[in-house]
């Protein structure tokens, strides 16, 4: 057996891991003792003794610059900006587990992404781009709904990240983020499982414990699960951002494992590319990780860049997020980070007064993209239309359109609903088929909305609206038809004024 040196005087030794590996019994219905067979980045676990992470240790993580998770940040556009800047590897926003769990994978044709989509909300959007690049951090408090949500994912991520620091109160009181820190047992099994069940290689980020030697012990007891990196915010719980980074309990931790550590929390100490080298030699850490001074200026990743150009920041990133859907008020918030150098303070101010993407567009002297933004849109719109319907509307069949403020509370006050309603008055007119209701309901892309044309007696009728919720969409048509056909209907029981 070849024995593993460990900086902590621990000795690891590689066949003891292999053989843990090796002696847990196939499946058998455990589903949290499967062995790992193959992973994202190649099949070298099966084919070298090496243990898993030991040789994860060696590609992954190692010599890395790597954009932080940051909850409306972290999203497909700034993630391939970092990469297109330097960035090495891009987390993901905190996404949940339960959340994830539930989706369902999509493929984008229009924009050529892959969504992970639930009630119609996208949780998770990615690209073939940053296939080998993105790890996704999650939030969990639950091993086997940790497990799930990775797998879910594992085709089309490099790596499992578990949020172990974050402090806000919607993490802490469902057991997440920082909780996790005081509960080694729970961190023990979550990592476990995932490291176990996951072709991928797990990470976890933590904050600090109040002495370094408590901060040591869990660093190391994660190391003990098998994870392939850990990655350390230095500061306390309880410490605000712009307090300074304790760099030497990060350095106590890179000093007491073999596991590479990510440095992080250094943002307020780094302005120019070259400070981040000074923070990997400080802290004898293998990579180091940013969140606040890439979100104010991505190029920071960029060797030999001393400046920011803010401008040219914001332009390019305006390009990916139309490109990639992002809804505008998501865009704005970034924005407002990527001028955070710009000498220009009246732009960042005129950027809450723009209302679409055109007038951002013009704002940053940007209109051909907006152009190719609507194109993208028009043409989700016509691959999506029902071409039968979209045949009739070309040939200028006539759509009565009727603006009903519809929400889904008012199906429960009026205790029936439109699509009822339009029935039964189809019913009473004895129609033939064709000319029954008929629904065309379609999906945008960019707007990730549902949009309702409905069929009836030969015309087509419509609420106007983009709905979140495609039942809804079809309810607020069907009473804008029933509106419009005159029939007699308590309206106001669905907020619709009768003499509308
Ligand atoms: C964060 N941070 C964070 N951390 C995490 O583990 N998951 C998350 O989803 C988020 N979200 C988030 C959003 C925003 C807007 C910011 C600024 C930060 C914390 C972040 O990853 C990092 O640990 C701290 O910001 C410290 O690093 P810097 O900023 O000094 O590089």
């Amino acid at each position: 057996m070849k024995p593993v040196p460990s900086k902590n005087g621990n000795r690891l030794l590689a066949d003891e891991l292999t053989y843990e590996l090796r002696t847990i019994p196939p499946s058998a219905g455990r589903q949290e003792l499967v062995p790992r067979k193959s992973c994202a980045m190649g099949d070298w676990h099966a084919a070298s003794n090496t243990p898993f992470h030991v040789a994860k240790c060696h590609t992954l993580y190692v010599d890395k610059l790597i954009l932080a998770p940051m909850v409306r940040v972290g999203r497909l556009p700034m993630r391939l900006l970092a990469l297109q800047k330097g960035a090495d590897l891009v987390y993901t926003e905190e996404t949940i587990d339960y959340k994830l769990e539930k989706c369902v994978r999509t493929v984008n044709e229009t924009l050529g992404t892959v969504e992970y989509v639930h009630n119609s909300e996208v949780v998770f959007q990615t690209c073939g781009r940053e296939k080998n690049n993105v790890i996704l951090q999650l939030g969990t408090s639950n091993p086997l709904r940790a497990v799930k949500a990775a797998q879910l994912v594992s085709k089309d991520v490099a790596g499992i990240d578990v949020n172990m620091g974050c402090p806000k109160h919607f993490s802490v009181s469902g057991g997440m983020g920082s909780s996790l820190l005081t509960k080694p047992d729970l961190v023990k099994e979550i990592l476990t499982s995932l490291v176990r069940n996951v072709t991928l290689p797990i990470t976890c980020k933590i904050r600090l414990l109040p002495t370094i030697a408590e901060t040591v012990t869990l660093a190391q007891l994660i190391e003990g699960t098998g994870v392939a990196a850990v990655a350390v915010h230095g500061r306390f719980v309880t410490e605000r951002p712009r307090e300074p980074v304790h760099y030497d309990y990060i350095k106590a931790v890179a000093d007491s494992v073999r596991i590479p550590v990510i440095a992080n929390g250094a943002s307020l100490d780094i302005a120019v590319y070259d400070d981040i080298a000074a923070v990997k030699q400080k802290t004898g850490c293998a990579s180091v990780m940013l969140a606040r001074a890439a979100q104010w200026n991505p190029s920071i990743f960029s060797f030999g860049k001393t400046t920011a150009n803010p401008l040219d920041n914001a332009r390019e990133y305006i390009k990916l997020a139309l490109q990639y859907g992002q809804d505008l008020g998501n865009i704005k918030f970034n924005l407002q980070h990527l001028l955070h150098f710009a000498p220009d303070k009246i732009l960042k101010g005129k950027l809450s007064s723009a209302a679409n993407s055109q007038e951002l567009c013009e704002l940053f002297g940007l209109p051909v993209h907006y152009k190719e933004d609507s194109r993208c849109g028009l043409q989700s719109l016509y691959t999506t239309l029902d071409s039968h319907l979209f045949e009739l509307c070309r040939r200028g069949y006539r759509i009565n359109i009727l603006e009903v403020p519809f929400d889904r509370k008012s199906l429960r006050r009026a205790n029936i609903s439109p699509k009822f309603l339009l029935w039964e008055y189809s019913q009473k007119q004895s129609l033939a088929w064709p000319e029954k209701p008929k629904y065309c309901t379609l999906y945008d892309n960019l707007l990730r909305k549902f949009f309702t044309l409905l069929s009836f007696k030969g015309e087509f009728y419509t609420s106007g609206g983009y709905y979140s919720n495609k039942k809804t969409s079809e309810q607020a048509a069907a009473l804008a038809s029933l509106k419009l056909l005159n029939v007699d209907l308590p309206y106001e029981l669905y907020n619709v004024n009768s003499s509308l």
